[in-house]
């Protein structure tokens, strides 16, 4: 089974979101052997899930954030507790959130703790901040290493997103992913999706990377049939445009 994940980021009105995420459901069914994923704002999780009546075992919706705290004195938060029911995944630690929130290590494990409790997957984001600088998987190891600490990875996916990958339309190389991936493997067998500039285009050598589960993308996320290209190429239809 493989993952696409849409991140939406903070796009789209409410009229664009419905009008995106029924067209992204229906991709659920064209391709059974992929798990479609869309993580929209969060004021348009409830409406999509009451909308989109008629999906897939495999279509889910996910939160791009989650508090780190139980339900409480915490203004503009959002519990696990409270995406109980509305989402089957959430985002963690994506570099974005880690950039402008300053979330990080103990923000982090709080999360994954809450979201875990809650019965939602985590998908823990993580990535260098420079290209190749040194032994990449094994400072990303480490890193690993200290901030996932005591947490139930078993429950968990981990996305791979360089940072220098990321809305710079430039990709990792399939080697680069590759040699990321095969070290995150050995360390923890569990699902492991690549994140960083996926396109249509790309979609196709990603796809033929065997140690990724699958990809998250943001930009072209946003775009029906770039989306649905790149659930072809993960459920193996490569002739499907
Ligand atoms: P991008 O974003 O596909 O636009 O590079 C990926 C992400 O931030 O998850």
């Amino acid at each position: 089974m493989r993952y696409v994940i849409a991140n939406w980021k903070m796009n789209l009105n409410l009229a664009e979101a419905l009008t995106l995420g029924q067209a992204e459901a229906g991709l659920a069914a064209d391709f059974p052997t992929v798990q479609v994923i869309v993580a929209p704002s969060l004021p348009w999780l409830v409406p999509l899930r009451e909308a989109i009546k008629f999906h897939g075992h495999n279509w889910h919706l996910a939160s791009q954030v989650v508090s780190q705290w139980q339900p409480g004195a915490y203004t503009g938060d959002v519990a696990a507790e409270q995406l109980k029911g509305v989402v089957d995944f959430c985002l963690v630690g994506h570099s974005e959130r880690r950039r402008f929130h300053h979330e990080d290590g103990p923000a982090i494990q709080g999360q994954v703790k809450a979201l875990l409790a809650a019965g939602i997957t985590p998908v823990i984001c993580f990535g260098e901040r420079e290209k190749g600088q040194g032994n990449v998987a094994q400072t990303l190891l480490r890193h690993l290493d200290h901030e996932l600490v005591d947490l139930d990875l078993e429950k968990c996916l981990l996305a791979y997103e360089p940072l220098w990958a990321i809305g710079t339309g430039k990709p990792a190389t399939p080697n680069y992913i590759s040699a990321v991936a095969e070290a995150v493997k050995s360390w923890r067998d569990v699902p492991l999706l690549y994140g960083g500039s996926v396109t249509a285009d790309n979609a196709a050598e990603l796809a033929a990377i065997k140690s990724i589960d699958g990809v998250l993308v943001g930009g072209a996320s946003l775009h029906l049939q770039e989306f649905r290209h790149i659930c072809a190429r993960f459920a193996g239809q490569v002739g499907v445009q």
